[in-house]
């Protein structure tokens, strides 16, 4: 059996798109196993380009089952949409299932979400999720399973509404109808009942025959509500232990787990970025927003911020998650630079430490560098290890040892093929 969880090791948009995309070749199913419609997971294979926000990225290998797990926040209009664009392509959407356990991102989430961020906002993505989860937390929230049942929408929507129109008033937005509801939800019904599933037995089903099943997990662990800059993070926990929780099985069946870093730390919102570039130096890597890999979110379009890379960053993620393997993203970024730095400690109150600091303390601390000399020569014809330039397997060995996990997998493009495997 082969259990593989697949996530985020800094702020998100790591690459795990293309990594999910990439190991899904071999994959029986994946299972997207928290966060929602904020996602912006990007591939690029022989099918296309792609920026998925829901739709695990297995789904370009026909024969892998694909999976929208319990804990993610789904909006079924996405939802919905994502699917016939993938029609429209001619991706098949047969093995598509949704958890009847996910929650439903409803139409108030989203306005909420859109005018909390007006009046004091921390940059969500506003597609709903903080306020999904809140609900869903408050016990006040539906379910996939209750767009199969049509019996109990009303009486819920009846105990629901008039807290969220008083919420909805607070912030001066228009308030919802009980009607309208009922007919958005009726709609979403026809369109998704029959991909709507119960995931625990489809789950062991799998994991009793020792399939293979991989795990996508959604932003990363420095954005994670319990473990992340707080209160600058979303509402769920992208960490591996989360897809046994949200899974329901036991965290000793994961088999591996795959933290996929930037050769670089990009981030979007607000918050502290220990190693934040100055301007110039991130506008020339950040590209101009033509290339389909330039430094910009795959989900709201925003310039992501962008910085060196943080070791003690790395060490927390592996701390917090226990890689066995790091896929080492956009490596080819860093080709034409003359140098590059690696922040190797932070510097707080006086003292040098390797640890990952609280949020406040976070914006406190100086980051103490390293310079390496840039290879200056394109890294994407390589196809191994050993072809690298020697300065660029010297700054993926540094990391390395730095870790203590083996870089398994090296981003040196932004396609399916554009990975060196080790
Ligand atoms: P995710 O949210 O972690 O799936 O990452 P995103 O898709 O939001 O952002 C990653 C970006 O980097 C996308 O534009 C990818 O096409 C691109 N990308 C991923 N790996 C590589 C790589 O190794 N090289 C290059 N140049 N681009 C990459
Ligand atoms: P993927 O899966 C990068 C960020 C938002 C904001 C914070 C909270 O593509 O890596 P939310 O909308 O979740 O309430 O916003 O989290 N954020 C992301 N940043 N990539 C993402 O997803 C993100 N999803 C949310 O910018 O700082
Ligand atoms: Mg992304």
């Amino acid at each position: 059996m082969s259990v593989k969880v697949i996530v985020g090791a800094q702020f998100g948009d790591e690459g795990k798109g293309k990594v999910v995309d990439y190991l899904a070749k071999a994959a029986d199913m994946v299972v997207r196993f928290q966060g929602g419609d904020n996602a912006g997971h990007t591939v690029m294979n022989e099918c296309g380009t792609f920026k998925l926000h829901l739709i695990p990225c297995g789904i370009f290998n026909k024969e892998c089952v694909c999976l929208i797990g319990n804990g993610t926040a789904v909006n079924p209009d996405v939802l919905i949409e994502e699917i016939q664009m993938l029609r429209r392509n001619n991706i098949s959407v047969k093995k598509l299932f949704v958890s009847s356990k996910a929650q439903v991102v409803m139409p108030y989430h989203v306005t909420l979400d859109v005018s909390m961020e007006k009046k004091a906002g921390i940059g969500t993505t506003k597609r709903g999720i903080g306020w999904c989860y809140a609900d869903k937390f408050l016990r006040k929230n539906f379910r996939m399973s209750d767009l199969s049942n049509p019996e109990c929408r009303q009486p819920k929507l009846h105990e629901y509404l008039p807290l969220i129109n008083a919420e909805l008033r607070f912030f001066g937005a228009p308030e919802v109808s009980e009607k309208m509801l009922l007919l958005k939800m009726r709609g979403w019904s026809d369109a998704l009942s029959p991909l709507i599933c119960d995931e625990f037995s489809l789950l062991h089903g799998f994991l009793n025959e020792e399939k293979n099943v991989l795990f996508e997990g959604q932003l990363g662990v420095m954005k994670d509500i319990d473990l992340g800059i707080y209160p600058y993070v979303t509402s769920s926990n992208p960490v591996a232990a989360y897809a046994a929780v949200s899974g329901g099985f036991p965290a000793s069946k994961i088999g591996g787990i795959c933290g996929v870093a930037k050769a670089f730390v990009s981030a979007v919102g607000d918050g502290p970025f220990p190693t934040e570039m100055s301007d110039e130096k991130s506008a020339a890597l950040r590209g101009d927003g033509t290339a389909a890999d330039d430094e910009y979110g795959a989900r709201t379009g925003r310039a992501r911020r962008l910085g060196w890379f943080d070791i003690p960053m790395l060490k927390y993620a592996h701390a917090v998650n226990g890689f066995t393997e790091i896929a080492l993203t956009k490596l080819d970024k860093l080709d034409t630079l003359d140098t590059i730095k690696i922040c190797t400690s932070y510097m707080l109150n006086g003292e040098v430490t390797e640890s990952m600091p609280d949020t406040n303390d976070l914006y406190r601390i100086k980051p103490i560098f390293k310079e390496f000399e840039g290879w200056m020569q394109g890294t994407s014809e390589c196809k191994s290890f050993e072809m690298l330039p020697r300065a660029a397997k010297a700054y993926i060995q540094f990391i390395e040892q730095k870790i203590g996990v083996p870089i398994r997998y090296i981003g040196n493009g932004p396609f399916r093929e554009n990975i060196i495997t080790r």
